[in-house]
């Protein structure tokens, strides 16, 4: 019998770093070797995405995992043992044929990715090699460029400002080391700037600045002041902002709850044109609401020769809308998130579909995470260029960044810096 047949699955309740339920799988092959899957969980979910499933009822607000779990130890588990773990399509294909429905909603999106991620994690410890190197499969690794996060908004800070993410992207730094050290300068200027200003509320989900700005503009100023005071030009640090335009917007009306003021779809094409023409801003993410696709072809006409543009709740981590999207003409980038795909094999067909097409792409974690690090190694093994991981506090960001240090010492990988956006 193979050493990576696939002997246990087990599943279990763990907690993620908002303190919700989440789902943990942990499986076992014939050598031993143990592989764990944590999912993730968004908030800023686009519709298309992967479901996770939640138990009916109030308790943990709603938030409970015990069915997920049960179809972990039950129907995936019975599944999944007795086939080789080195054969993840396999896996992943075993899995998407047993939930059955196009956004994994019956046995839960937390379950299959916990579970295909679980089985990758194993088939790498059985090869005796870091995830990195095992998914590289012998081709040459690249240190992403790392987006990061100084301020929160949106669904992830009460949405005290209509913008979700305002981020800096260390474009002229040498390494995944320096991004990281010029990151914590801006990070720590931004700090001092807000403290001084009163305008500093602590952090939201993923670790950057609470903000109490009166406008959203105002987080565009103090974040190039940020950048100024820490001592970097816009060649070394520029911004990056995901708009995350769904969470405030449908059907071509946009509302900006913190300015008192509704949109159309060319108002908010007009003021993030403005932004970009003021700011060193050079990427931008889900610029227009998902279902505002005509609007997402008329930004990345108008805008898509100079920023890179993003498409989250767009494009959901699926090969098929990345394929449709680049037909279109709408954005130039793909967000890639294992959770938003549900297996391990889905999200790598994304990843693979966007580059095909001749675009960047992201690797993401979600705004409810954990200490899991896979995705590090996943931008640096399959060459995604650029990881995003929210801020620059909170350990469950930290150990993420933490780990891309190792995984740079070890493979002493040339940096994909500023090539990662514009080539
Ligand atoms: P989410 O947000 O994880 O809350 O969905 C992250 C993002 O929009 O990129
Ligand atoms: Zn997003």
């Amino acid at each position: 019998m193979s050493k990576s047949i696939i002997q246990q699955v087990r599943g279990r309740r763990i907690w993620d770093s908002r303190g919700r339920p989440t789902v943990e799988a942990e499986i076992t092959l014939a050598d031993g070797s143990v592989g764990f899957g944590l999912a993730p969980a968004g908030a800023s979910r686009g519709s298309r995405e992967a479901v996770d499933l939640r138990d009916p009822g109030k308790k943990l607000g709603g938030f409970d995992i015990v069915g997920a779990v049960a179809n972990v130890n039950g129907e995936i588990a019975q599944a999944l043992i007795g086939l080789d773990a080195s054969d993840q399509a396999g896996i992943d294909a075993r899995l998407i044929a047993l939930d059955g429905t196009p956004t994994k909603s019956r046995l839960g999106g937390n379950a299959t990715i916990a579970a295909s991620l679980a089985a990758l994690h194993a088939a790498a410890a059985s090869a005796r090699q870091p995830l990195w190197q095992y998914v590289a499969q012998g081709r040459a690794v690249t240190m992403p460029l790392p987006e990061i996060q100084i301020f929160g908004g949106g669904a992830h800070a009460g949405r005290r400002v209509d913008i979700q993410d305002f981020m800096v992207m260390a474009l002229g730094a040498k390494s995944f080391d320096q991004a990281l050290e010029w990151t914590a300068e801006v990070y720590l200027a931004a700090g001092s700037l807000m403290k001084a200003a009163g305008k500093q509320a602590g952090v939201a989900d993923e670790g950057g600045y609470w903000p109490l700005f009166a406008a959203n503009e105002e987080a565009l100023e103090m974040l190039t002041r940020a950048i100024a005071a820490a001592g970097f030009t816009h060649e070394q640090v520029a911004i990056s902002l995901d708009i995350a335009a769904s969470e405030f917007g449908s059907n071509g009306r946009y509302k900006l709850g913190l300015e008192s003021r509704e949109l159309d779809t060319s108002g908010l094409i007009d003021m993030l044109g403005k932004w970009m023409a003021a700011y060193p801003i050079v990427s931008v993410e889900d610029p227009l609401a998902e279902d505002d696709e005509a609007g997402l072809i008329e930004f990345t006409r108008r805008f898509g020769a100079k920023v890179q543009i993003i498409g989250d709740d767009y494009l959901v981590t699926s090969a098929e809308r990345v394929q449709h999207a680049a037909g279109a003409g709408a954005c130039n980038c793909a967000l890639i998130k294992l959770n938003q795909a549900g297996t391990v094999t889905e999200t790598k067909a994304a990843l693979d579909a966007a580059q095909a097409a001749g675009w960047n792409t992201v690797v993401s974690a979600r705004s409810g995470e954990t200490e899991d690090t896979s995705i590090t190694h996943l931008a640096v093994g399959w060459n995604a260029g650029q990881l995003k991981v929210g801020s620059f506090s909170r350990s469950e960001r930290m150990a993420k960044w933490n780990e891309g240090l190792r995984i740079e010492e070890a493979t002493r990988a040339p940096f994909a810096g500023r090539g990662a956006v514009f080539r």
